[in-house]
């Protein structure tokens, strides 16, 4: 893949950032979403590359743009796969929380995984822990290998985990094994990415979310040098047969880092929406907005933060063609 399209990923999501902070603590989800989704739409068309989304906004019939199959790009080489979430963390835009993002990833044709619209149980962790999660361990196991690596006791280690029903039993656990848990209301993308910062004092991240977030989660671990591993949790057997109809054949496997996202190349763009541990949230002053955004290369290894200062005056609706 060209490097020269780690910077364009970046005009990407900041234009996506920018047309949904906007909508920050207005209540709007739909409208926060389709803001972002129709500037990111439109920045793709600038960009020379030869894309094809795998994992978007929906199939062709749910979503009028960034559907999976969609085409991308001005046509020219390299040909990509593209994974997108104009706005991961909807909910959070419309309360005006914490960690709401814009994500785009790209890989060569065909390495990232066609990961169906359902559940993925997933574990992911920052590069010192690499090696030392197995998510068919116990929770209490794996706190005390990834303690171990760090250097650190269980009690000093805080697992992120989405505030779900469907989790209470995995939170006893945490608390029982003597972890601390921060409860995040969405975005499992940003949580898992956080995991190999430090400074954002995230250590694991647990759970069920999307398998699509797994899977952008997996590339940006992938140029960290972190590790996610996951499961599909198909809920019925229409969803059973999705999974087959999408190439996999055993919904069950534990996917790892190269069933998630295969060989050494992949780009990861985020840009912050609202303000998170590693990212700052979109502000606008007058005719000035700053951004935010994180941009890595998997080959080089390359971490890149971008501030972004856009005259909004120049950039009607967000974007610049
Ligand atoms: P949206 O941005 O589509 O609202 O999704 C956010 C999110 O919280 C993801 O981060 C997470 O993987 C998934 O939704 C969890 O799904 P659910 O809300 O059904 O538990």
């Amino acid at each position: 893949m060209e490097r020269s399209l780690t910077l364009e990923l970046v005009r990407v999501t900041e234009a996506a950032a920018l047309a949904s902070g906007r909508w920050m603590g207005c209540g709007k989800k739909n409208e926060a979403d389709q803001a972002a989704t129709e500037a990111m739409r439109t920045v793709f068309d600038t960009i020379p590359m030869r894309g094809t989304v795998v994992i978007g906004e929906g199939e062709m019939d749910e979503a009028p743009m960034l559907y999976i199959g969609e085409r991308l790009g001005l046509g020219y080489l390299p040909e990509v796969d593209v994974a997108v979430d104009p706005l991961e963390g909807t909910n959070i835009v419309a309360k005006g929380l914490w960690n709401a993002i814009s994500v785009v990833a790209v890989a060569d044709r065909g390495c990232l995984l066609h990961a169906p619209d359902m559940y993925m149980e997933k574990i992911a962790v920052g590069p010192k822990a690499v090696g030392h999660i197995d998510i068919n361990a116990s929770v209490a196991d794996n706190l005390d290998a990834v303690a171990k690596a760090l250097g650190r006791d269980v009690g000093d280690l805080v697992a992120v985990i989405l505030d779900r029903p469907r989790h209470s039993q995995l939170i006893e656990e945490v608390r029982a094994a003597g972890a601390r848990i921060k409860l995040i209301p969405d975005g499992d993308v940003a949580a898992a990415i956080n995991t190999a910062f430090p400074d954002t004092g995230v250590d694991i991240v647990f759970g069920a979310g999307g398998a699509p977030e797994g899977v952008l989660a997996a590339v940006g671990l992938k140029c960290l040098g972190g590790e996610i591993q996951g499961r599909l949790l198909p809920q019925n057997e229409a969803e059973t047969e999705r999974c087959k109809r999408m190439g996999i054949s055993d919904p069950g496997k534990v996917l790892r880092m190269d069933d998630l996202v295969k060989g050494d190349d992949a780009i990861f763009a985020a840009t912050g929406v609202t303000d998170g541990e590693l990212l700052k949230g979109v502000r606008y002053r007058g005719t000035m907005a700053t951004t935010q955004s994180l941009v890595m290369r998997a080959r080089t290894g390359t971490v890149r933060f971008v501030d972004g200062k856009h005259r909004l005056e120049k950039k009607p609706n967000f974007v610049l063609e």
